[in-house]
């Protein structure tokens, strides 16, 4: 062989490597994305489901590629040889492996269509008692609605970060405002297509407490991949009193900077258009995540930046550099009208306001 082709097929072996290394580092159990560290009823049958059919094609790729290699060997063209017999068609061989593969398909089938209806059917529908969540995806963000603990006929919203009961059946139904989106917690269950004007159900359930990324997995526009949640599976207890806790309003805070950002957000800033916070007369508009208890949150900006004071700031100051193309850039005048943009002072006061709503 020549020296190029040596060196060729040195670099297409380091290529291959490279490739293979970075797609199997999506296999890594602890990778908060990874459906193979399964913490939930559901991710698991899909992974079991995984497996079966995995371990078919392994078997298929074997017998396969085997076969190919010994015809290549046995068979090579050897000095001496002449032109080998033309054959047309092999009825029997033909019939063997059209036969096959559909037994295969037919095996592979029976646990497919097992677990298909089971992930549809939840153990414990809202008729048989079963708790029940609205999730409603836009651009970009997760809205979460319970009912409301203390009035039954009342909701309770949050974006972005959906606690539920650890070991507990979670019936969620999936609403769009807008366009495609698709649910799925990799390590729960998913992933369930969120069609506008259509509603569809998914059910969860979390083996143990733990935080659990979220992600839309279905292409949506620029944002699509900082369109993240956070599950935060807690224990009944707990859970209850976040809920009660999500119910009440937050406490008014009498920081003259923090009420200086309340009469921005509530005027001049023009926020209340598009965000509610329960308990101000103003603050009762439904574009956008609904603020109320915002500081309780772990994440803002679709779970892709920790809450704290700093990132509130960066997000105020250009939350088109942080989620490309979000509404609130594009259509909230601050945002759009030059003479109009937050000075410093201002965003410092709307930031105070922000970390008071707990
Ligand atoms: Cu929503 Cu992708």
């Amino acid at each position: 062989m020549s020296k190029l082709n040596v060196g060729l097929l040195r670099n297409i072996g380091l290529l291959l490597f490279v490739l293979v290394s970075a797609i199997l580092a999506g296999c890594y159990p602890s990778h908060p994305q990874s459906t193979f560290d399964t913490l939930g009823p559901v991710s698991r049958s899909q992974l079991s489901l995984f497996y079966w059919i995995f371990w078919a094609a392994v078997i298929v790729f074997v017998v396969v590629v085997s076969a190919l290699i010994y015809a290549l060997i046995r068979y090579r063209r050897k000095s001496g040889d002449g032109d080998p017999p033309q054959i047309h068609g092999h009825t029997k061989l033909e019939i063997i492996w059209t036969i096959l593969p559909a037994i295969i398909l037919a095996v592979i089938a029976v646990p497919t269509v097992i677990t298909v209806f089971d992930n549809a059917n939840s153990p414990k529908s809202p008729v048989e008692g079963g708790m029940e969540v609205d999730v409603t995806a836009h651009q970009w963000f997760w809205e979460f609605k319970y009912q409301n603990p203390n009035d039954p006929k009342g909701s309770v919203f949050t974006a972005n970060e959906l606690y539920i009961p650890e070991d507990e059946v979670v019936n969620l139904n999936l609403y769009s405002k807008d366009v495609l989106h698709s649910f799925w917690i990799p390590k729960l269950a998913g992933k369930v297509d969120v069609v506008p004007n259509h509603q569809n159900t998914i059910w969860i359930k979390a083996d143990e407490p733990g935080v659990y990324l979220g992600q839309c997995a279905e292409f949506c526009g620029v944002a699509h991949a900082l369109m993240r949640f956070h599950v935060i599976a807690k224990s009944r207890s707990e859970f209850d009193e976040w809920l009660l806790d999500q119910a009440s309003s937050a406490v008014e805070s009498e920081e003259p900077l923090a009420l200086e950002g309340r009469t921005l957000f509530e005027g001049e800033a023009q926020c209340y258009a598009c965000h509610t916070v329960q308990g101000s007369d103003r603050s009762k508009g439904r574009r956008g995540p609904d603020l109320t208890l915002l500081a309780s949150r772990q994440h803002i900006a679709a779970g892709i930046l920790e809450n704290n004071q700093e990132n509130l700031r960066r997000w105020l100051t250009n939350p088109d550099k942080i989620k490309p193309g979000n509404l609130m850039s594009r259509e909230a005048s601050v945002f759009v009208e030059p003479e109009k943009r937050l000075s410093e002072r201002q965003i410092s006061a709307l930031v105070a306001y922000l970390q008071t709503l707990e």
